[in-house]
């Protein structure tokens, strides 16, 4: 990565979603700690971000290892009357270091705006979490030529208030490459990413020195065959992946390429 300075390391998260059960949850956790705490020199970070009835067990599991736990939403309050949703200090107390926010299967299933999004990525700022920030075009919006006018409308939208370097990473995550197995080519990814960290600068209190430093990561059919191409591009780096985290091999692949 030409560009890349010691805060963007590459960083490879597993979105879980809805999918796992105790035992698979913890025997998948357990094999990832394992090859990255044997693993001497790993070129990346890696983050697991399984559903919330899994994540003590999965914290359970990466005890003493490298590997980071997230969550993937919370809620805007800390505390209070809103059955059924999780809170970002109780993801911080159970050993959460990050959330993700704004993920497209919550902003099109749960109606979840920009503004939203963003007092998400605050109440995680404000419990000690980093933000994962998702942003993304839809098929429509990309046909139509939208995409950098899109993202750069939810950067200025979702991004939260005191935001920097270290306490936020934008996924890039176009909604018609989610669970499709397509992906658009490395050259459009570039654009795009080049694009939101341009975006970033003007945003962030830390201008473009804190935009240089921020992790873009790129999310969207990521796969073992794919990722070498997609996720080693100038401002990228690393990537959230769906499918393609609940199995050890794949996973592990993925994040080795990362360089
Ligand atoms: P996918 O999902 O890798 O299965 O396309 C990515 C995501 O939604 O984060």
């Amino acid at each position: 990565m030409a560009t890349q300075t010691n805060a963007r390391r590459p960083l490879i998260v597993g979105n879980w979603k809805m999918n796992g059960l105790r035992a698979d949850a913890r025997a998948l956790a357990l094999d990832l700690a394992t090859r990255l705490r044997w693993h001497l020199t790993p070129a990346f970070d890696m983050m697991l971000c399984p559903p919330f009835p899994l994540l003590a067990d999965v914290a359970d599991a990466i005890r003493g290892s490298d590997l980071g736990l997230g969550a993937q939403d919370c809620h805007a309050k800390p505390s209070g009357a809103f059955t059924g949703d999780v809170a970002a200090p109780l993801l911080k107390d159970i050993g959460c270091s990050a959330v993700i926010v704004g993920h497209s299967e919550r902003r099109t299933l749960h109606g979840e705006t920009d503004a939203v999004v963003k007092t998400k990525a605050e109440a995680a700022l404000a419990a000690g979490l980093c933000a994962i920030v998702c942003i993304g075009e839809t098929e429509s919006e990309r046909d139509s030529k939208r995409t950098l006018e899109v993202v750069s409308r939810q950067v200025d939208g979702s991004l939260p208030q005191g935001a920097t370097a270290t306490s936020v990473v934008v996924a890039y995550e176009p909604v018609w490459a989610i669970g499709t197995g397509r992906t658009p080519t490395p050259a459009d990814v570039e654009e795009v990413h080049a694009a939101v960290r341009a975006r970033l600068g003007t945003r962030l209190a830390g201008g473009a020195t804190d935009a240089g430093a921020m992790r873009i990561l790129y999310g969207g059919s990521v796969n073992a065959a794919n990722a070498g191409q997609l996720l080693n591009l100038d401002n990228v780096d690393g990537g959230l992946v769906g499918g393609a985290s609940l199995k050890a091999q794949d996973f592990w692949t993925i994040a080795q390429s990362c360089h």
